[in-house]
């Protein structure tokens, strides 16, 4: 019943569409029209508005770590995997866009702030590294997620793994455009329309 009932509470926190609230918001034009027509913080960076970009990146991420911490407070450490990954499922298939949500990658990186900031840092800096010798977000993205199961094996054990292996292997299947126009050598750079 408690594994059913944090599932949901994340699933909830994770299914808040911050990019489409706060470009909505601001006035900023549909999100699914611009660039590659994805809701998290890289798209919203393509409308121009920086502000909104961190906004929608630290809300996103936010939600993850808070559906963790809340869990972890309440209910323990199991509580706080489940919700967690939950929240990450809830960001990209959220009900109230009819299932169709995000990528995940800032509520991936969120929820393993939460579930262990050694692991989240980690994996936060092979995705800033990435990010600003590469300038590509999505490739920056599959990287950070390819290597934080490994992290998390290292650090913490087989739960956090498995966690962080079952949203890395989402993520990667969420990039499958992304990844066809890395290969292509057309992927656009961090703040290009394309
Ligand atoms: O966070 C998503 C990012 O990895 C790719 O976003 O809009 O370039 O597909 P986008």
């Amino acid at each position: 019943m408690t594994v059913i009932l944090w599932a949901l509470i994340g699933y909830l926190l994770g299914s808040v569409p911050f990019g489409i609230v706060i470009t909505r918001a601001l006035g900023l034009g549909d999100l699914r029209q611009i660039g590659s027509g994805n809701i998290g913080a890289t798209n919203v960076l393509r409308t121009g508005h920086k502000g909104a970009a961190l906004a929608t990146l630290l809300l996103d991420s936010g939600k993850g770590a808070i559906a963790v911490l809340l869990a972890r407070w309440l209910g323990g450490e199991d509580a706080a995997l489940i919700a967690g990954a939950a929240a990450f499922l809830g960001h990209l298939y959220p009900v109230w866009l009819g299932f169709k949500g995000g990528k995940g990658v800032a509520t991936f990186l969120g929820t393993l702030l939460a579930l262990d900031w050694r692991l989240g840092l980690t994996a936060c800096a092979i995705w800033l590294v990435m990010a600003l010798v590469m300038r590509i977000s999505s490739l920056s993205a599959l990287v950070a997620a390819a290597l934080s199961p490994f992290i998390a094996l290292w650090l913490d054990g087989w739960p956090l793994a498995l966690t962080a292996g079952f949203m890395a292997v989402l993520i990667f299947i969420r990039h499958r455009a992304n990844i066809e126009r890395i290969m292509a050598g057309t992927e656009p750079k961090i703040g290009k329309k394309g």
